[in-house]
C-alpha cells in the first residue's frame, strides 16, 4: 500500500464506528489501562459526557477481571474486543478455561438466573440481598454480571467456541442517553480531565 491510499475502514465505516481488538497477557496491571483506553476511545466517537463511557469502561474491567480470575492457570492471552458499527456497542472477552473447570457452568447458571427477573434492577437487588443477607447459594457468583446487566445496561451472552475456551459478550443497545446530546466541545474540559484521571 502506498501512503496515498485511504484506509479501507475510513471509506466503508460510518462516522462513529469503532473497533478495538487486543490480545492481552493475563496480568492484573493491564486491566486499568484497558478501562481508561476504552473510555478514551468511546469519548472520541460518542460525546465526552455520554453515560455509556463510564458504563462500558466498568463493563470492560469486570469482564477482564473474570477472565483472569476464572481463566486457565496457564493461559497465554485473553482476547478483548470493543465494536460499534451502528448504535449497539459490544464488548467481548474470550479466555481459556482449565479442563473440568466448574466456572463455565457457573457462568451459564448465573446468566440464566439474571434472565429470570423481570428487570436487571430486580436481579441486582436480589443479588445484593443474597450477598449481604448471607443467603448466597453456593456457586451462585458475586456481583459482576448483575452489575454489567443493571449498572452497565448490557445484555449478556456466553458461548464456548472450543471445549477449553469461553467467550462472554456484553452488548449495550439503544440510542444515546439525553446527557450526550449537544455539540462536542472543542476542548473536552472537565470530561477530558475525568478520563485522564486514573484513580
Ligand atoms: N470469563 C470467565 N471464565 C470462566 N468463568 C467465568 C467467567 N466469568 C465469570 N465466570 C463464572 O461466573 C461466575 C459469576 O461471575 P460474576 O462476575 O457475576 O461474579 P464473581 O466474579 O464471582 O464475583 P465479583 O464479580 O463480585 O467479584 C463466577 O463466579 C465464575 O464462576
Ligand atoms: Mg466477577
Amino acid at each position: 500500500m502506498t501512503g496515498a491510499e485511504p484506509l479501507a475502514g475510513a471509506v466503508f465505516n460510518p462516522p462513529g464506528a469503532l473497533r478495538i481488538e487486543l490480545s492481552l497477557a493475563p496480568e492484573w496491571g493491564r486491566i486499568e489501562f484497558i478501562r481508561v483506553a476504552v473510555g478514551q476511545a468511546l469519548a472520541a466517537v460518542l460525546h465526552p459526557h455520554d453515560d455509556r463511557i463510564d458504563a462500558l469502561s466498568m463493563v470492560s474491567a469486570e469482564l477482564l477481571e473474570n477472565a483472569l480470575k476464572y481463566g486457565a492457570r496457564d493461559q497465554r492471552a485473553v482476547g478483548f474486543t470493543v465494536e460499534r458499527t451502528g448504535d449497539p456497542i459490544a464488548i467481548t472477552v474470550e479466555n481459556a478455561v482449565d479442563a473440568a473447570s466448574p466456572h463455565p457452568d457457573a457462568l451459564r447458571v448465573r446468566l440464566a438466573w439474571i434472565a429470570r427477573f423481570p428487570s436487571p434492577a430486580q436481579a441486582y437487588l436480589a443479588a445484593l440481598r443474597d450477598l449481604y443477607g448471607d443467603e448466597r447459594p453456593r456457586g451462585s457468583g458475586g456481583l459482576g454480571m448483575v452489575r454489567i446487566a443493571y449498572e452497565g445496561g448490557c445484555a449478556l451472552h456466553c458461548e464456548t467456541p472450543a471445549v477449553d475456551r469461553i467467550l462472554v459478550r456484553a452488548t449495550l443497545a439503544g440510542p444515546a442517553a439525553p446527557r450526550s446530546s449537544g455539540p462536542v466541545p472543542e476542548d473536552p474540559g472537565d470530561a477530558g480531565e475525568r478520563l485522564r484521571r486514573v484513580d
